[in-house]
């Protein structure tokens, strides 16, 4: 039965009625439109529908709706303010720390959580932290050194 969930989306005040259960990737493209967090395997492998929900990377896929009730989550559309990239995102542009593009929103989000965390991590701990996002065009090392640049 659909219910009302509370939370806040990218700083503002946002509730949706849903089922509970669905998944909040689904209720981010779907009902809300923010098509930016991508569907990659759909079972918490690859990490294109990374989020923050506060600082920590969740995968949206297999987060269900209602475990994000009153908490704030942030997608890659939440990132740029006022026209100007969020530092991590220009990081990766001056890298080129991508190629087809199609996971680099959650790897942006799980480096934006990773910095809030731990604002100069060695190379061990970006690697660790971005275990579980993947790259299939092999982009890693260009990866690596935006969360350094970003980091600097
Ligand atoms: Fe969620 Fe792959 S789509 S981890």
């Amino acid at each position: 039965m659909a219910q009302d969930i509370h939370f806040t989306l990218n700083g503002d005040p946002t509730t949706v009625r849903t089922d509970p259960g669905r998944p909040l990737l689904d209720v981010l493209r779907e009902d809300l439109g923010l098509t930016g967090t991508k569907y990659g395997c759909g079972e918490g492998q690859c990490g294109a529908c990374s989020v923050l929900i506060g600082s920590e990377r969740a995968f949206s896929c297999r987060t269900p709706v209602s475990a994000i009730a009153g908490k704030p989550v942030r997608t890659i559309e939440g990132l740029a303010a006022k026209g100007e990239l969020h530092p991590v995102q220009q990081a990766f542009l001056e890298e080129q720390a991508f190629q087809c593009g199609y996971c680099t929103a959650g790897m942006i989000m799980t480096s934006v959580g990773l910095l809030e965390r731990d604002s100069s991590p060695d190379e061990a701990g970006i690697t660790a932290a971005m275990n579980g996002n993947l790259c299939r065009c092999c982009g890693y090392s260009e990866i690596r050194d935006a969360v350094k640049r970003a980091a600097a």
